[in-house]
């Protein structure tokens, strides 16, 4: 059969999933394309949810990646609110809950994330939530509002997006973080205490270094017995992190560590298998390593490189990582992955506001974290994708534009253009 008349079983309703089939009918795919999603929507954009969505501002329907009626014109089966149970790869076969099965010539995983859960007395009340789907939103929307107490678990990108959502309604917000500062997988520490400023003048409750022992209640949660004492809850947030859902490929044999293991294809050890998004841990040409990444960019490239490989016109994965948040009035940008010793260079005034901290290792640029500052993000991507090994003194003067830091390999500045 050629390759553009394969039957595509997508395993997943994310970002990645419906990346996937845009770009397969974009590119001319005539097969067969069905996906099969747990959830009840079609796939969706999950970023607003701890945000616009959470505070309101942003109705559901504006959350669809594509309207039901894109799928049903492009001749997509979507079998929503159903689940793949088991994979026979040498039958080409997979189960659905209720016995169905799926033949397919090409299967990809895009199965996402699971949330880690925190494993404590109490931990089952009601009023203690957790944050990955728009049912889950939906729940936790009804728990704000003025004057309620709301007790976050965790001070990553969920937890502090929500703190800042549930503040700004007008809740009593306690963040309590588990490590010595919030967002420790991926911040510097300089940007990691500026915000937990921004948090504390905001009037969140920031406690860092902080264990959750339980949960107290009646008929619901009532307090979150820390080791500094039990602290009043109306509502609990619990956001410490996700989990490869790699289930699926792991029982039938795919290999898997921390993701779903493939190559700089999306493809897994199995040709007729690829994975894609959360769940795969992919090799990046860009970075030299394989790496699984949790973020809206990753799954949209994935999507797009496994299309391309159905489609016989393979492109690798190569991009620089990028990750993104909002709280409060600030945008936080982040590209490139470092690693918690690599060296920290602010430029900027952390007090105006506006200024982003680079990460050197051996010399060479591995990421910059931008606050509300999209020109050194912009510039800070592509020093990192030009392998740059700037000079920390020109990178810290806000003299001298990050065009000049790009040095060809004679050592000559290589000058692209004015600083944007
Ligand atoms: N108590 C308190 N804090 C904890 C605990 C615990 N028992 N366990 C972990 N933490 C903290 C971590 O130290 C970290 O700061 O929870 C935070 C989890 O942060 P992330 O890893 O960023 O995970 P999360 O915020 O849940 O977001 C999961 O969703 O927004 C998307 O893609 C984004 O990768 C992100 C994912």
């Amino acid at each position: 059969m050629a390759a553009s008349g394969d039957s595509v079983l997508v395993v997943g309703g994310g970002q990645a999933a419906a990346q996937l089939v845009v770009s397969l009918r974009l590119g001319g795919h005539e097969g067969r394309i069905t996906l099969v999603g747990d959830e009840d929507e079609p796939p969706y954009q999950r970023p607003p949810l701890s945000k616009q969505y959470l505070a309101g501002e942003l109705g559901r329907e504006r959350l669809l990646l594509r309207k039901a009626a894109y799928y049903e014109s492009r001749d997509v089966e979507l079998r929503l609110g159903r689940r793949v149970l088991s994979i026979d790869r040498a039958g080409h076969c997979a189960v659905l809950d209720g016995g169905e099965q799926l033949g397919y010539d090409r299967l990809v995983l895009a199965t996402g994330s699971i949330l880690r859960r925190l494993d404590v007395p109490g931990a089952d009340l009601p009023g203690i939530h957790y944050l990955r789907s728009l049912a889950d939103a939906d729940r936790l929307q009804e728990e704000l509002g003025a004057g309620r107490r709301v007790v976050v678990v965790g001070g990553g990108y969920i937890g502090l997006e929500v703190a800042a959502t549930a503040a700004k309604a007008g809740a009593d917000v306690a963040v309590l973080e588990a490590e010595e500062r919030v967002m420790s997988r991926v911040l510097s520490a300089p940007l990691a205490e500026w915000l937990t400023d921004l948090h504390r003048q905001s009037g969140v409750h920031v406690r860092v270094g902080e264990q959750v022992r339980g949960f107290t209640g009646q008929e619901r949660v009532e307090a979150v017995e820390t080791g500094n004492g039990p602290l009043p809850a109306d509502a609990v947030l619990v956001g410490i992190g996700v989990l490869p859902a790699a289930d699926l490929a792991r029982e039938c044999g795919l290999g898997e560590n921390d993701g779903i293991l493939t190559d700089e294809y999306c493809r897994t050890e199995d040709e007729s298998v690829l994975a894609a998004g959360d769940c795969a841990r992919t090799i990046n040409t860009a970075l030299g390593a394989a790496v699984r990444l949790e973020s809206v960019q990753n799954a949209v490239d994935h999507g797009q490189v496994a299309a391309s490989v159905i489609l016989g016109d393979p492109r690798p994965y190569s991009s620089i990582p990028w990750f993104w948040s909002d709280q409060f009035h600030v945008k936080l940008q982040i590209a490139g992955l470092a690693r918690p010793e690599d060296e920290t260079v602010l430029r900027g005034d952390p007090s105006a506001g506006a200024f982003a901290a680079f990460r050197l290792r051996e010399g060479r640029l591995t990421a910059v974290e931008a606050v509300s500052s999209p020109r050194d993000f912009m510039m800070g991507k592509k020093l990192i994708a030009a392998r740059a090994a700037p000079d920390p003194a020109r990178l810290m003067d806000e003299s001298v534009a990050l065009t000049d830091l790009i040095q060809s390999r004679h050592g000559i500045p290589t000058l692209h253009g004015p600083d944007p």
